[in-house]
């Protein structure tokens, strides 16, 4: 099934499901949905139910066959490491480096023909300022 013409969301990062929410608003369907964080999918459960889409796992241990071809791709990765609130060890740090298991998952879709054709990353201001702009433009690089 092509991805683009059905509006399905593959949402990593997913936590307690806010961007899920916000994009049911908008008329999108949720496909898969993946966060590390077993509390969290807990309460994504008991808030939307158990419907399977739902993988707990790290990031860098996810397969591309374990989700399925969508419209939209979003990540709502940690800030940790990007927020001018902290060290700012930027997407090499510990916490905000999970963007790159994200980049890891759509490079391998692209090779099998199928990388979502729109992608969204919600994160802090400090992103756009971390090392200077450079992890910013490297997200950007990476993306393309
Ligand atoms: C900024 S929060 C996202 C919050 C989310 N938008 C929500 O509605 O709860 C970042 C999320 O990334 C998850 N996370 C951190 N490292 C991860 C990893 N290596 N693999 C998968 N998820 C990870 C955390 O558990 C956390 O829920």
């Amino acid at each position: 099934m092509n991805g683009t013409s059905n509006k399905t969301v593959a949402e990593f990062f997913a936590g307690i499901g806010l961007m899920r929410i916000g994009l049911e608003n908008a008329g999108w369907r949720i496909a898969f949905a993946n966060d590390i964080d077993h509390d969290k999918w807990q309460m994504y459960k008991d808030h939307f139910g158990d419907t399977g889409e739902f993988v707990v796992d790290d990031i860098h241990k996810l397969k591309s066959s374990q989700v399925p071809t969508v419209a939209l791709a979003t990540a709502s990765f940690p800030c940790n490491d990007l927020s001018l609130a902290g060290a700012r060890h930027g997407l090499a740090g510990a916490q905000s480096s999970a963007f790159w298991g994200f980049v890891d998952i759509l490079k391998t879709m692209k090779l099998e023909r199928r990388q979502p054709p729109i992608v969204l990353l919600e994160n802090v201001t400090g992103f756009l300022t971390s090392h200077n702009g450079q992890d910013f433009e490297n997200a950007l690089l990476a993306l393309n």
